[in-house]
């Protein structure tokens, strides 16, 4: 009975964080104690990883740059160069296939953007959090459920967060990964901003189990 009653505890508080968790991108000034900031990281380290059959150990990392951090600066330059570059080779690219420009032009416009006027919310969320994982077949959907984890955690802590995904591309920039002491070469990496929210996001409607599931008995 009162295992009963403990289920139904755990999974009533699971289905108010899942619905919780959303995209936050504006946060308070003031900046979240370390403590709960090193929760979340906990929260991503029990998340499942990619082990290739017990094989691999887990080799996940965590960088917290504060927005004050004295390398802030440096990282969101390098941040600025690197979307120039991929801008570039991007660009060259659809001149070659233009059947590329009408699937790339979202991420065309984005380079473009950060080039001219710097990597949003890097330096303004009170924290940028980078995830290294060593690489392996599946890294990336291994540093996905690393992400969702801490997401998770957040919000269950009454923090916002979002997603940087651009963090990604940075995994093949030997300056950016030396100003994190990141082997360069040997992570991949995903990254997301952190704080305390400033408003509450427009609720949205979610499709109804029934109307995208098929039993195939
Ligand atoms: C693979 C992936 C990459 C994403 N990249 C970013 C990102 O770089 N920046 C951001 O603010 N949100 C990013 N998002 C968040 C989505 O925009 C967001 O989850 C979606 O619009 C639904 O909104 P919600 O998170 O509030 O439910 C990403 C989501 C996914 C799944």
């Amino acid at each position: 009975m009162s295992m009963d009653l403990k289920t139904k505890e755990y999974n009533d508080a699971l289905d108010q964080i899942l619905r919780a968790r959303r995209s936050i991108r504006q946060f308070k000034p003031e900046a979240p104690p370390r403590q709960l900031i090193e929760e979340i990281i906990q929260a991503g380290l029990l998340a499942p990883y990619a082990s290739e059959g017990g094989t691999v150990p887990l080799d996940r990392q965590f960088r917290v740059i504060p927005r004050e951090s004295r390398i802030i600066g440096n990282l969101r330059e390098i941040m600025r160069r690197r979307a120039i570059t991929a801008y570039e080779g991007l660009s060259k690219q659809i001149e070659k296939n233009p059947a590329l420009q009408q699937q790339a032009q979202f991420l065309v416009k984005r380079l473009k953007m950060i080039g001219e006027h710097g990597v949003p919310w890097v330096g303004t969320d009170p924290y940028y959090i980078v995830v290294a994982e060593r690489k392996s077949m599946s890294v990336d959907k291994s540093l996905s459920h690393c992400m969702e984890n801490m997401w998770l955690k957040a919000t269950a802590l009454g923090l916002g967060f979002h997603l940087i995904t651009i963090t990604g591309t940075m995994a093949e920039d030997k300056d950016f990964c030396d100003l994190l002491s990141i082997t360069h070469g040997q992570y991949a990496l995903d990254g997301c901003g952190v704080g305390y929210p400033s408003s509450t996001p427009t609720p949205v409607e979610h499709p109804q189990v029934a109307n995208v599931t098929r039993w195939i008995d």
